[in-house]
Order: C-alpha cells, then sequence, then structure tokens
C-alpha cells in the first residue's frame, strides 16, 4: 500500500486529512514541522508528501527545496492559503512540486481534485506511462486476448491497463495515432475491470451536433424544451456504474467541456429542465489521436480539463514502432478472415511477410487489417506472396537482415557461405536468376559475376 506522510503544524489538520487519506486505503504518518518530516523520510519509505505552505521555522517551500535534494522524484503536494497562491504556483511550475491545492480542501470538488493527483502522482512514482522494463518486472500482467502483440512497447500498455484496473484510477486519456486501437483498449479497459458487467457507453464526439450534445450526454425532463415530449436519459445516466468513453474527445464543443469538467469535479449533473442533481459513479476513459496541447494554444480547448482528464496518460505507440508484432497480427488477420468469409486459410511467403514488416503503416493497425482483408478477399489461390502486395508496400528498401552468428572455434570459410547462400537462392527461384539476385538484394550482374566465380550454372537448378 502506497504510504503517504502529511505534514501539517496544525494537529487537527493533521488528523483529518489523515482520515480522508485512509479511507481512500493509503497508509499514513504525520509530522507536525519540516524538520521532523526530514527526519521521518530519512528513517521511512514514503511514496508521496503532501505539505502545508505556511509553518513556523521551517516553510513548505523549504522542506519541498530539501527533499528536491535527496530524492527528486518524490512526488510533494502543497497546500496553500489564498494569499501565498502565487508561490504555491511558482512551486509548481519551477520548484519541482508535484501540485498545489487551495484551502479550505474540505470542499468537495477540492477533495476529489486531490485524491487524482495524489492517484496520478503515486502512478508516476512507480514509473508511470514510460516505465522501465525492469522496474515492474515482478509486477503481474493481464492478459488482453483481444489485443494482439508481443513487442515491448505494447507489453509496457499491457502493464499499464493492468495498473489501471487494478486501481480502478480513472479518468484515463487514451492517445495515440489513428489506427493504433484507442477503442480496442479503452473496451478493454472495461471489460477486464471491476465493472465489465456494466455499461460501456462510447461516445463518438466528432459526430454530435452541437445542439444535441447537452441532451445525448446529460438527458432531459419532459417539456424541458418543444419537441421533448418524453424524459430521456443521457448517455451519463446510462454509463452510471459503467465506463463512459468520450471517442475523439478534441471535438467536444466549448459549453460542453466547462459541463464536463463540473461533471468529473463533483460526479453530479442535471438533466435539462431537472431540478435534482443526479449522482453517478461512472468511469471517464477519453481518446484523441490529436495533440491535445497544440489544441489547448489554438484556443480549442480548455486547459483545465486537459489536466483533469489526464490524470492517467496511456499512449499507444504507432505500428512502425513495434514492427516485431507485426507477424502475429498478420497471422492473426488472416486467421479472422478465413473464419468470417468461411474460407480456406491462406498463407504468407516469408518474403511477403517480411515486405509487411517493412512498410512503415502509415494508419497503423486498422491499414494492416483492412489491407490484408483485401488481399484475402480478392488474392488468388492460398498463398500471399510479393505480387500480391501494391509496389508501395513490395518495393521497400531492403534493410539488414539481424542474423545471430557464431563463429566455430575452427573457424569458417566466407567462401563456402557465399556459395551456401547462392545454391540456395537459386534453388528456390529454379535457376531464375532475376528473382534469386532479388533474394539476395544485389543485382543480375552482380550475381552473374559471382555465379561465375563459383563455378554456378543456372541449368543446373531448373
Ligand atoms: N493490437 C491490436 N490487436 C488486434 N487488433 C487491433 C490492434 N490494434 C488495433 N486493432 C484493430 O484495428 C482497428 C482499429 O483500432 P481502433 O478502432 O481501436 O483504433 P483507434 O486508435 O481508435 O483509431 P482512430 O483514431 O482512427 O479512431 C480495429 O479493427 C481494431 O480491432
Ligand atoms: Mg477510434
Amino acid at each position: 500500500m502506497p504510504n503517504i506522510l502529511v505534514v501539517e503544524d496544525e494537529y487537527d489538520q493533521c488528523i483529518e486529512l489523515q482520515k480522508i487519506l485512509k479511507r481512500e486505503r493509503y497508509d499514513t504518518d504525520i509530522a507536525q514541522s519540516a524538520s521532523s518530516a526530514l527526519t521521518k523520510l530519512k528513517a521511512e519509505h514514503f511514496d508521496l508528501v503532501i505539505t502545508d505552505m505556511k509553518m513556523p521555522e521551517m516553510s513548505g517551500a523549504d522542506l519541498l527545496r530539501e527533499i528536491k535534494k535527496t530524492d527528486p522524484d518524490l512526488p510533494v503536494i502543497i497546500i496553500t492559503a489564498f494569499p501565498d497562491l502565487k508561490d504555491a504556483v511558482e512551486l509548481v511550475s519551477r520548484g519541482g512540486a508535484f501540485y498545489y491545492i487551495e484551502k479550505p480542501i474540505y470542499e468537495v470538488d477540492k477533495l476529489n481534485k486531490l485524491k487524482d493527483e495524489i492517484k496520478r502522482a503515486l502512478w508516476i512514482r512507480r514509473g508511470g506511462d514510460n516505465a522501465s522494463e525492469d522496474s515492474t518486472e515482478s509486477e503481474e500482467i493481464y492478459e488482453f486476448p483481444e489485443i494482439i502483440g508481443n513487442s515491448p512497447k505494447i507489453l509496457q500498455i499491457y502493464k499499464n491497463m493492468t495498473r489501471i484496473i487494478k486501481h480502478d484510477v480513472n479518468p484515463v486519456l487514451i492517445m495515440g495515432e489513428s489506427g493504433t486501437g484507442k477503442e480496442l483498449v479503452a473496451k478493454a479497459i472495461h471489460k477486464y475491470g471491476k465493472r465489465g458487467n456494466q455499461a460501456f457507453a462510447p461516445v463518438d464526439c466528432s459526430t454530435i451536433p452541437e445542439q444535441l450534445w447537452e441532451s445525448e450526454l446529460f438527458g432531459h425532463e419532459r417539456g424541458a424544451f418543444t419537441g421533448a415530449d418524453s424524459r430521456k436519459i443521457g448517455l451519463m445516466e446510462v454509463a452510471d456504474k459503467g465506463t463512459l468513453f468520450l471517442d475523439e474527445i478534441s471535438n467536444i464543443i466549448p459549453a460542453i467541456q466547462a459541463k464536463l469538467l463540473r461533471v468529473i469535479e463533483t460526479r453530479e449533473f442535471l438533466r435539462i429542465g431537472g431540478t435534482e442533481p443526479i449522482k453517478v459513479d461512472i468511469c471517464i476513459i477519453t481518446a484523441t489521436n490529436k495533440n491535445l496541447e497544440e489544441e489547448i494554444e489554438k484556443g480549442n480547448f480548455k486547459e483545465d480539463l486537459y489536466y483533469r482528464l489526464n490524470v492517467i496518460p496511456l499512449t499507444l505507440p504507432p505500428l512502425r514502432e513495434r514492427k516485431d508484432d507485426i507477424p502475429l497480427l498478420v497471422e492473426h488477420f488472416l486467421d479472422k478472415f478465413s473464419k468470417e468469409y468461411n474460407a480456406e486459410p491462406k498463407q504468407i511467403t516469408p518474403r511477403a511477410m517480411s515486405a509487411l514488416r517493412r512498410y512503415d503503416w502509415p494508419g497503423n493497425v486498422r491499414r494492416l487489417e483492412n489491407f490484408l482483408r483485401q488481399v484475402f478477399v480478392l488474392g488468388e489461390g492460398n498463398l500471399i506472396d510479393l505480387d500480391d502486395l501494391p509496389p508501395e508496400i513490395s518495393h521497400q528498401p531492403q534493410g539488414p537482415v539481424e542474423l545471430s552468428i557464431e563463429i566455430p572455434e575452427g573457424g569458417v570459410s566466407l567462401e563456402d557461405i557465399e556459395l551456401q547462400y547462392l545454391r540456395a537462392a537459386l534453388k528456390q527461384t529454379k535457376g531464375n536468376v532475376t528473382k534469386a539476385a532479388e533474394l539476395l538484394g544485389i543485382s543480375r550482374r552482380q550475381l552473374q559475376g559471382r555465379m561465375k566465380n563459383h563455378n554456378l550454372e543456372r541449368g543446373d537448378f531448373k
């Protein structure tokens, strides 16, 4: 269980905060001065420090400075009163504080915010989105049968998904280029989490007409506006106890951005025309293929909403950065299509497979899937070869092949090795010099030269 140190000179405040943290199932300890905090930090392991700003003798800012000297990665959240707000902001932007929260903190919104920030701080402390391979080595990783891939980058995604599921933390913001599997990942987080048998309500933010946004999300009462002849339950309510998936979140209109922020903070809302606030317990997952920080710069996206949504970031790598997954994906899709179309399974030749690996796949897994579907449906025979691939894929420049070579003690004859490769290529192509040269990545003339050196005749391979 994460261990949190609360530093606050007023005893009652300490105890109050400790109670709240205990309810959230954190271990806690308290220190009533910065110097006592530093002693405790030396003696015991803590994952997070929450400190008051104003304390006699040594301030929260001084404590932060001392902590940063010995453990720069230990997150520190500052609690501050209004007059010191400017200093606190400065400590976050330049002093290495993780976050600040303004007093009084015992308001629903602020406490929720604090809880989110604690989760985010602990998440990052544990390694965050880019945790290195070994720091999480002994961690249990769930399996997600729908998601194909075992490259290091995708394994890291499984690890982070497992943590999200185990801790039931949200909001989760899934980022990644188009076709990298954002929706697939969102569905899996829902399905394998504790909300799996509750509703999963997907919202495609790019297709909702402006005037329908509010009633889609929040619903409306009967007679709330002309045409509202019955009560409508909005998606927020549909998703209660389950998951609300806001896809392409950058397209959400400004008026709704503010309302959404409010719902995330209070976890309650009003139906249009309603007077009773409705409380919901929802896991919010959002996805985007845009860079939201750029959208903020352009004035299209509210900055505070971004920080609110980005509590747990999950960045899906493009396919070109995990090419080792391509063969698995190809097999998976070919298998899937043969079942879908009730057709004979199709195989792919090694050289066609290596062409698929060499290609960079703009459009990522979706593009690969669509492409294979086309080849599967239109291609003749049960073997997919280079000729079945369009030139932009089949004519990729050949990269170096990674061979693991161990030379025996007695040494080798390079001449012999070359001879064996020349023979193998000519055998495979039944003496076709052009095709054999292609396989070996050299020109026809070069191959002919080498064949001459080794006294090889193409006729011997027909
Ligand atoms: N790792 C994967 N294993 C198996 N199928 C995958 C994987 N990643 C993506 N897919 C498939 O690729 C297609 C695109 O995935 P998805 O819709 O989740 O992408 P996306 O990131 O939401 O894309 P967009 O930004 O265009 O909406 C889907 O059919 C999905 O099932
Ligand atoms: Mg999508």
